[in-house]
């Protein structure tokens, strides 16, 4: 089949759906995130693209210290909302159940099975976001959300964001294993050294 150009976006299929927290002068504040990355291993750190007009930007500018929340599909409603309405007009602090790790600034929610709260390392400022690189401090579950001291996926039952047909997803089925798969392939491929 021919391959079609569909023009200059950023397709990135799916993309995790989580909630930002952090901290207004007066109040913790939310809000939806999509654009959220793994960016280091030790010390684990993630990156977060926020849009310089949010309230959030100016939050994490202000204090360097913000929280990501993982929302169950039960919390598609509310994990819209605060994607919908800015902290600069509505007060969206009273939405969640809140909880504090190591920071003060980075408030978590109660209700997501799996929060974690950042301490900013690293800005890079880009024409209408910064990306905002923080070192986790401190990562928070239920036992009843984890298999062997880990976060399970169904247990957790996050749900993913595609965009920019902006859909909602919930998780499909188990059908591999990472750093595992590939291993009779490699076994079976010569290895040639030619690299660099
Ligand atoms: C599903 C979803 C994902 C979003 N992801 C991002 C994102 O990654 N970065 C961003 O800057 N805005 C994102 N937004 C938009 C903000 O959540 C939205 O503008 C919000 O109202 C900003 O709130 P604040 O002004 O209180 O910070 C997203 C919105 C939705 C609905």
């Amino acid at each position: 089949m021919a391959k079609v150009n569909i023009g200059e976006q950023t397709y990135v299929l799916p993309m995790a759906t989580t909630i930002l927290g952090s901290r207004l002068k007066d109040r913790p504040n939310f809000m939806a995130l999509g654009w959220l990355t793994r960016v280091n291993s030790k010390p684990p750190m993630l990156g977060v693209a926020v849009s310089q007009g949010h309230a959030s930007h100016r939050a994490i500018a202000e204090t360097g210290e913000f929280s990501v929340n993982f929302p169950t599909v039960a919390m598609v409603e509310i994990t819209d909302y605060v994607g919908l309405v800015s902290g600069k007009r509505v007060d969206k602090s009273e939405l969640f159940n809140l909880f504090y790790g190591e920071l003060s600034n980075a408030p978590m929610i109660s209700e997501c099975p799996l929060a974690m709260e950042c301490k900013l390392v690293k800005t890079v400022e880009l024409p209408t976001n910064s990306f905002f690189i923080g070192e986790i401090v401190g990562a928070y579950s239920e036992e009843q959300f984890l298999t062997e001291g880990v976060p399970d996926i169904k247990k957790i039952n996050p749900f993913l964001l595609t965009m920019p047909d902006n859909g909602y997803w919930s998780v499909g089925e188990l059908i591999g294993r990472a750093w595992s798969d590939g291993e009779s392939m490699r076994k079976r491929i010569k290895r040639t050294d030619t690299g660099p």
